[in-house]
């Protein structure tokens, strides 16, 4: 490979990895509830894509109280056939805050989180082990 061939190579794909950040986060105008990617590359309420009818057992709710919170997937553990993997935080940034494992035989999916310092919109997702991601937004 001749270095002109190399450099080529290097811009092409040191812009693709520049671009795809930028696109997606540019001015925090990312609104994942509207994304394209709602309904293909994670689930939520108004876009469940393939998983049209899996809304009610697979949509995190939040309750709040102070500065905690609890999430709750209305979902079965079915030992490790089928359950919620986990529950993840995120702060309007989408910076990870927090986030609970679950052991199917053991727990149900419910998860704590402490939210001291957080402000804005804080999203919540839910992920199944069958049925893919699903996300939910609250505003604190
Ligand atoms: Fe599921």
């Amino acid at each position: 490979m001749d270095r002109r061939t190399y450099l080529r190579i290097g811009l092409v794909g040191g812009t693709a990895s520049v671009i795809a950040p930028n696109a997606v986060l540019a001015g925090g105008g990312f609104e994942p509830l509207n994304a394209p990617i709602a309904g293909t590359f994670y689930y939520t309420k108004d876009a469940p894509g393939r998983w049209s009818k899996k809304v009610g057992g697979h949509l995190p709710t939040i309750d709040k109280s102070g500065n905690i919170i609890e999430v709750t997937t209305g979902h079965p553990m079915k030992e490790f056939d089928h359950y919620i993997v986990k529950h993840q935080i995120f702060d309007s940034s989408f910076a990870l805050k927090g986030e609970t494992m679950f052991n199917p035989l053991e727990d149900a999916p419910v998860s704590t989180h402490d939210i001291s310092g957080l402000s804005g919109l804080i999203y919540v997702m839910s992920v199944c082990n069958i049925h893919d991601s699903w996300l939910n937004v609250f505003e604190v």
